[in-house]
């Protein structure tokens, strides 16, 4: 495969508003991004993505842009996003952005136009239909909303939001809409971004006609959530194709599209190099509704997208958590007793599998869910809509919390833990969500103090990345094991193997490695129950005793 710097890259997202605030504000700000770089250069990533900084009304934290040449005012300004890339590249840190274009916020100055009059030059900017029999023109349900239009009395017409309704979609059949967009890009890439995380990549080609859902009612209100219908209609590739060729081609940037509904299948076009679309792509199919506590189903998932995409020449990249997931050491692991073990094991997983790790802010000291105790506690669009669609479906508002505080996304937008101090050294002021109350344990500064922390595990594995082509490159292959909470592959360079056993479990287990694979005497790279290798389990022949989520990376 051609070598580029986004295949040996270690990316680490961060989401401004949780990471470190400056002043007081209690909002996370560019300057304190800035403050941290030491500490992320330290880490060994060599790449940050930044979440929506763009001026947004914040409905849905940044993700709804009202100007997108310009700072979210809490955030800081354009001379403090230059001094950011600045200091970013003199410690070579990559700058990847994120691109959020499926949508604006209705505050945007098109949407404020296209609002005006049906004879605005604007109003097809945006996707407005007349009613039908007196209601929405189709069944579509939207993913923050029941239903995917919203009325304008003004003009009698409906606009439609596949996200909340202060999220208007874009219309992307409109060249000048295209033309603006590719401008939009180039901007950030003339201030020397080195990429872009290209959000909800797949939808901007609505289904020919906006016909209706054809799956029967499956929201309380009798609207239709298909997200599937909405993604990769016929034409979305050209539509990334033109996008590329207009912006980033023959320039060495990274794109990575955020798609939905994501499949191998839909997927591998848009990551094909020769496509000239995206590098690669972020999917949903590890995260908690498709993993339910089973091994089982991340193995089934990788093994689908290995020989989807990554066996057929496209780019993978890894992930667990982000901002828009639990956190990844609750979903996957063992947040109480097993924390720090568990919190490794996954890391080691992410980063021993084919393409690029992505780790999402705090993952690397273990942050873990947050006990929101009511509604109230929440700021996030997603999570309070959710939350009335289980009070629709039955749900006591106790029993939506207990299912909220399990599956929410703003489980990991809780700010970031820096220290012990008062609001973990996030800021001095009163934080714009609450602080995870573990933050006296759970902190930077307690992390940098102890050797054996999953901090240091993470810098050793990033670190290892470095200098061993195959954890990016290597193939895959899956090895069967009879304990069905072991997950075992190996991993296959240029002559060399490795061996990754991973026990997703808080018992310890005996693991019998088929005999075409010699591990007797094998030496150790990396095992999160100790550095020396053979002290912390027993090896015979080929059997091997795993303690609670142990994770043991071999060279064969
Ligand atoms: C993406 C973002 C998510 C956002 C949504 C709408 O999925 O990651 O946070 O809410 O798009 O823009
Ligand atoms: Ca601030």
């Amino acid at each position: 495969m051609v070598k580029k710097w986004w295949k040996d890259a270690v990316i680490y997202q961060i989401y401004p508003r949780s990471f470190q605030d400056t002043n007081g504000d209690g909002i996370g700000d560019l300057q304190g991004i800035i403050n941290r770089l030491d500490y992320l250069k330290d880490l060994g990533v060599t790449a940050i993505w930044l979440c929506p900084f763009y001026e947004s009304p914040n409905d849905d934290n940044g993700y709804d842009i009202s100007n997108y040449r310009d700072i979210m005012k809490e955030f800081g300004s354009l001379a403090d996003f230059d001094e950011l890339m600045k200091e970013a590249h003199n410690r070579d840190l990559r700058v990847v952005v994120d691109l959020v274009v499926n949508h604006t916020s209705d505050e945007h100055p098109w949407f404020i136009e296209s609002k005006k009059a049906k004879d605005n030059p604007y109003r097809d900017y945006y996707i407005w239909r007349k009613p039908k029999n007196g209601k929405e023109p189709n069944n579509w349900g939207s993913f923050f909303t029941p239903s995917a239009w919203e009325f304008d009395q003004e003009t009698g017409e409906y606009y439609l939001h596949l996200f909340s309704k202060k999220q208007p979609d874009l219309n992307w059949e409109n060249p000048n809409v295209r033309k603006e967009i590719y401008d939009i890009m180039n901007f950030w890439i003339d201030k020397g971004i080195d990429g872009f995380r290209v959000d909800t990549c797949n939808i901007y080609k609505k289904p020919e006609g906006l016909p209706d859902s054809p799956l029967a009612p499956n929201r309380a209100d009798g609207y239709v959530f298909d997200p599937e219908f909405y993604a990769d209609n016929d034409g979305m590739l050209e539509i990334i194709q033109e996008m590329m060729k207009n912006t980033t081609e023959g320039k060495d940037l990274m794109t990575v599209g955020e798609g939905v509904e994501a499949s191998p299948e839909r997927t591998l076009p848009y990551v094909l190099e020769e496509n000239k679309a995206y590098s690669m792509f972020i999917h949903f199919e590890m995260t908690i509704e498709n993993f339910n506590n089973q091994v089982s189903n991340i193995k089934r998932v990788i093994k689908r997208w290995v020989d989807g995409v990554w066996n057929k020449r496209g780019w993978l990249c890894q992930y667990v958590g982000s901002h828009d997931q639990p956190r990844s050491v609750s979903t996957y692991g063992n947040d109480g007793k097993y924390r720090v073990e568990s919190a490794k094991m996954i890391a080691t997983m992410v980063h021993t599998l084919p393409g690029t790790p992505f780790i999402y802010q705090g993952d690397e000291i273990g942050m873990t869910n947050c006990p929101f105790p009511s509604i109230e506690a929440y700021n996030d669009v997603n999570s309070k809509f959710m939350y009335d669609e289980m009070l629709k479906n039955g749900f006591s508002p106790e029993q939506a919390i207990i299912e909220l505080n399990r599956l929410s996304r703003e489980n990991s937008r809780t700010p970031i833990q820096w220290d012990d101090s008062q609001n973990a050294g996030f800021t001095t002021g009163k934080p714009w969500l609450m602080i995870n109350p573990n933050y006296k344990e759970v902190n930077v500064k307690a992390a940098l103090e102890d050797k054996n922390s999953i901090y240091y595990y993470y810098k050793e594995l990033i670190s290892l990345r470095k200098n061993n082509p195959i954890m990016a490159y290597g193939s895959y292959e899956e090895i069967e094991t009879e304990d069905s909470d072991v997950y075992a592959y190996l991993r296959s360079y240029v002559g060399k193997s490795w061996i990754i056993i991973l026990l997703f479990s808080d018992r310890p287990r005996k693991v019998t490695i088929p005999s075409a694979i010699n591990i007797n005497g094998k030496k150790n790279i990396l095992c999160n129950y100790g550095e020396n290798f053979g002290r912390d389990f027993v090896q015979a022949g080929q059997n091997i005793e795993l303690s609670p989520y142990e994770a043991i990376v071999m060279e064969l």
